[in-house]
Formats: C-alpha cells, sequence, structure tokens
C-alpha cells in the first residue's frame, strides 16, 4: 500500500519536472490545462500507456478543485480579518497574524505604512522590495529616496507632521515577494481586503497609486499603466463584503520610482503627475483644515 503511494508520489514529481514545474511560487496550484490551448500530447497524461501518470491526472483534477476552495478560504479570511479590525493598530495586527499567504512565510518584517496616517494624501505602491522586507516600512531602499526627492517637489514629506504637507505610504502587499518577483493574482486579490480597509481608516482626499500593481489592483482595471495614467478616478472599494462607506477619495496613477530607477526618461511624465496633485491639493485645502499623528 505505502509503496503503491510513494510510487504515485514519485510519478506527480516526475511529471511536474516533465512540465517544468520546478518551483512553488504561489499558495495555490492552479489547473491551467482548464480553457487553456495547451495540447494533450504535451501534457502526455491520456495515452494510456503509463498507469501512474493516469493516476496522477485524477490527482491533479482533485487538488486543483481543493486549491481553488483554498483560494477563496485565504481570500473570506482576509475579508474577515478586515472587517474586524476598527484601528490601524487592529489592522496591522490582524495582517501579521494571518496565515493566508505564504509569502509571509519567506519575508522577514511585515511592512505596512509609513508617514503620517492623518494625511490628506495615500501613497499606495506595489510590493516591498529587499529594503524595505529588512526595515519593516515602504518606500525606504534607494527608490524610496527617489519617491521622497521627488515629493518635496510639492511639498510632500513623510516625516512631516502638518498634514497639509505630509504623506502616508503603504503596499498592495505588505510582505516581500521572494526575489522581488511579480506578485502572482492570488496574492493580489488576497491581500486586495486589507489595502481597501487601511485606506478606509485612514481616510485620505487623494489617492498616489504608484506603479501597475497598484493602479490594476485597486481601480479594478485591466489596462496597463500606460493608459490608466494622466486621469483622475474616483475610487470604490471593490470588497463590497468588507461593507466600507468611503466617499469622495480621488486617485491618480504614477509610475513605481523603481521603473524610474532603470527608466529615467520616464521622469517627465511623473513630473506632469506631480503637478496634477499639487493642483489637485491646492484645491482641496483652499476649503479645508485637518490635523495629524504618525504613523501606528
Ligand atoms: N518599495 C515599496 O515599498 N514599494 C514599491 O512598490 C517599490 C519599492
Amino acid at each position: 500500500m505505502a509503496n503503491t503511494h510513494n510510487k504515485a508520489l514519485k510519478a506527480a514529481l516526475e511529471w511536474y519536472v516533465d512540465q517544468g514545474i520546478d518551483e512553488a511560487i504561489d499558495n495555490i496550484a492552479i489547473d491551467r490545462r482548464k480553457n487553456s490551448n495547451v495540447k494533450k500530447s504535451n501534457v502526455n497524461i491520456s495515452s494510456g500507456k503509463n498507469k501512474e501518470k493516469e493516476k496522477f491526472s485524477a490527482h491533479m483534477i482533485s487538488s486543483s478543485h481543493k486549491a481553488s476552495l483554498g483560494k477563496s478560504d485565504a481570500w473570506k479570511e482576509a475579508v474577515k480579518l478586515a472587517s474586524k479590525a476598527e484601528t490601524l493598530e487592529e489592522l496591522r495586527i490582524v495582517i501579521s497574524e494571518f496565515e493566508g499567504l505564504s509569502l509571509k512565510k519567506t519575508a522577514t518584517n511585515l511592512v505596512f505604512c509609513d508617514g503620517n496616517s492623518k494625511s490628506s494624501v495615500m501613497l499606495i505602491g506595489d510590493a516591498p522590495g529587499a529594503d524595505e522586507d529588512r526595515l519593516g516600512k515602504p518606500f525606504v531602499g534607494v527608490s524610496g529616496k527617489l519617491l521622497d526627492s521627488i515629493l518635496k517637489y510639492i511639498n510632500l514629506d513623510r516625516n512631516e507632521q502638518n498634514p497639509k504637507k505630509a504623506l502616508y505610504l503603504s503596499n498592495i502587499l505588505n510582505w516581500r515577494p521572494p526575489g522581488n518577483r511579480t506578485p502572482s493574482l492570488s496574492e493580489i486579490e488576497v491581500s486586495l481586503p486589507f489595502i481597501e480597509k487601511h485606506i478606509a481608516l485612514v481616510k485620505p482626499k487623494i489617492l498616489i497609486l504608484c506603479g501597475g500593481i497598484s493602479a490594476k489592483a485597486l481601480l479594478g482595471r485591466s489596462e496597463g499603466i500606460l493608459r490608466l495614467r494622466k486621469s483622475w478616478y474616483d475610487y470604490k472599494p471593490q470588497t463590497k463584503e468588507l461593507g466600507l462607506d468611503v466617499s469622495a477619495i480621488s486617485a491618480i496613477v504614477t509610475y513605481n520610482p523603481v521603473y524610474l530607477l532603470s527608466t529615467p526618461s520616464q521622469k517627465k511624465a511623473v513630473w506632469a503627475d506631480m503637478l496634477s496633485i499639487e493642483q489637485k491639493l491646492n484645491d482641496f485645502f483652499s476649503s479645508d483644515n485637518i490635523e495629524g499623528t504618525t504613523c501606528v
């Protein structure tokens, strides 16, 4: 019995390697053969010659079913925890205790926020990198320095106490993806309830969506950053299950400073985005008065 089981496991592993699947990068296995163009001859499980491989095919179908339930469970848990959090400190705690993202296992620190939580401007990046993972704060590496220097031109500073000049920062993902790989769709999906609750607790007037992942996730759009830039959007949370009452948040999309480091020619475009933000802030402050505290 145990021998048959070991043979089946060995066949499963060989099948993975045959298909080039030699690294786990996600929480959930995706059955890419469903609705895909992968030819049966490539999949090589229906020849009938190899009983072990046929057994494995059945195993794959049942495990992919379990996987989709797993994904849904992680997302439901994220919604439940995010709903419970009534303050930023509570949100930080529930995220740190959430076990639905395997990124937590490979990361060193939770990256939750930096800056002044009473700021009118909240900037949301994509995901922490190595420096952020080490220090537990968003945008603290070379790209963070570049970001700080750009924002200084429009009088926004994460260390500023005056909320009119202050900035609050976070990311879509609170944990660094190993090797700075692009986060998977399921990682973004599971992280969305947390960042949407984060925004609802901070209640900024302006959201700067800094990078393609941030822009697509928070605007619920499929277009790339090139198409999403140069417009103002009315931000609305997509996770209806959170029951958030969020009103009057204007969102703008700009390039991530990590991209600017490799493509400095786009600094001109970012400068145009900054001028647009400055104008929006001037319009807003001409009629408002607010106070602030530092990041939890
Ligand atoms: N650092 C962050 O914290 N977020 C990014 O998106 C890029 C760098």
